[in-house]
């Protein structure tokens, strides 16, 4: 059952639950990286370096998909990646196995929102173009903070609606496709971070153009 905080934004109009998620994937799984490899590989390649720059082994990637950043990591980062999509975890696989990447310890279907992982089982955990995805964000954020010791870090890397002008009024249109799409493009910071994280949040944006947003958080 879906825990709910009063503080928490109402799900987006366009949420997408579990199983349209997986739908949804499941029909991108076979053209994913090459449709979003390339634009969004800026924004990847800026998280994984920020993890590889952070002390501490134990990495839990959220949302690995079929796993474009696990080759960049440094192999000292030992990385748990889960996902909620069988298909693009296949991809996840076949990846880790053809580029014989020792330092993936695990790719496991799980939900984002609710694992099965102990408290304070990572030093690090990153979600990359995966919170606008979600149905809760908050929630992903409190799980994340909870699987997190405290004195480790949360990352995000994601693309946040632009506040006004052309770009926000055409994303506020494209929101209306979400569920085809397999994200939110009118997703705002605000309903992932709540306000006393949004102040001490590092926020930095990612070229070209500032289209993606890389998010840091030190678990407290
Ligand atoms: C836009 S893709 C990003 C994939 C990868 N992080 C990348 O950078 O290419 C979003 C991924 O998040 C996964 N996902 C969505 N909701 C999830 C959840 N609640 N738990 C785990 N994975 C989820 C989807 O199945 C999909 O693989």
């Amino acid at each position: 059952m879906t825990e709910h905080h009063n503080d928490d934004p109402p799900p987006s109009r366009s949420s997408l639950d579990a199983d349209a998620v997986r739908l949804a994937y499941r029909r991108w799984a076979g053209v994913y990286d090459t449709v979003f490899g390339g634009v969004s590989g800026f924004g990847r390649r800026r998280a994984v370096e920020a993890v590889n720059r952070l002390p501490g082994t134990r990495v839990l990637e959220v949302g690995v998909g079929t796993g474009l950043a696990l080759p960049h990591y440094n192999k000292e980062k030992l990385i748990t990646g889960i996902d909620l999509s069988s298909d693009m975890l296949e991809r996840a696989r076949e990846r880790t196995k053809r580029d014989k990447l020792a330092n993936v310890n695990a790719l496991l279907e799980m939900d984002a929102e609710e694992t099965s992982f102990e408290d304070d089982s990572f030093d690090i955990a990153v979600a990359m173009f995966v919170a606008s995805v979600v149905p809760h964000p908050r929630k992903l954020l409190r799980e994340l903070k909870r699987v997190v010791k405290p004195g480790g870090y949360i990352l995000f890397v994601n693309h946040f609606l632009a506040p006004a002008g052309l770009r926000g009024a055409v994303e506020r249109g494209m929101a209306r496709a979400a569920r085809s799409l397999g994200w939110h493009p009118d997703f705002a910071m605000e309903s992932l971070l709540p306000a006393e994280d949004l102040v001490r949040a590092h926020i930095q944006p990612v070229p070209p153009a500032g289209l993606f947003t890389l998010v840091s958080l030190d678990n407290i």
